[in-house]
């Protein structure tokens, strides 16, 4: 039996990163005809409910996709069950899931940069603080890992 793909981006808010990633992902599975379920979620709580960051949404515009409508979301501990691979944008992204992780949950956790060669254990860095500039290094770091990982996982079926 395969289990349906399913891939969830987590980063610490779920307004800058993971749905930059969700984005990126979204447009690469399509391109590339992935049958696949994609979301995002935060570890964090402080945004829920709202839309990506004003800034990440440009990011977004400015190469053809529009996020306006998504919505942030807390990981829950069901999310461990529904997705067939869990991704983390940051290192500490990746070490908090391994602690929500629910014993017996066999869904793949791993960090977005390791699937990239040459990235192997690098963060997705917060483009929190930054301007419009980090947000499109954000935007070319996560192309770069949902091509990767769309490769990977086509190769899988
Ligand atoms: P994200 O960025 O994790 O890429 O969504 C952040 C968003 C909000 C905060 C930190 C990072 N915050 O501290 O509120």
């Amino acid at each position: 039996m395969t289990a349906k793909l399913s891939v969830l981006f987590v980063c610490l808010g779920n307004i800058c990163r993971s749905p930059l990633a969700e984005a990126a992902f979204r447009h690469e599975a399509g391109r590339t005809a992935l049958d696949v379920e994609i979301d995002s979620a935060g570890t964090g709580h402080w945004h829920i409910g709202e839309p990506p960051d004003r800034r990440a949404r440009a990011v977004a515009l400015r190469h053809g996709i529009d996020i306006g409508a998504y919505r942030a979301r807390q990981v829950r501990q069901e999310d461990f069950r529904r997705f067939s691979h869990i991704v983390a944008l940051d290192p500490q992204n990746l070490a908090d899931l391994h602690v929500l992780k629910p014993k017996g949950a066999a869904g793949a956790i791993s960090l977005l940069l390791d699937h990239v060669p040459g990235r192997e254990g690098q963060a997705v860095a917060d483009p929190y603080y930054g301007g419009a500039e980090e947000f499109e290094v954000t935007w070319a770091d996560v192309t770069l890992g949902a091509q990767a990982l769309a490769r990977l996982l086509a190769a899988r079926k």
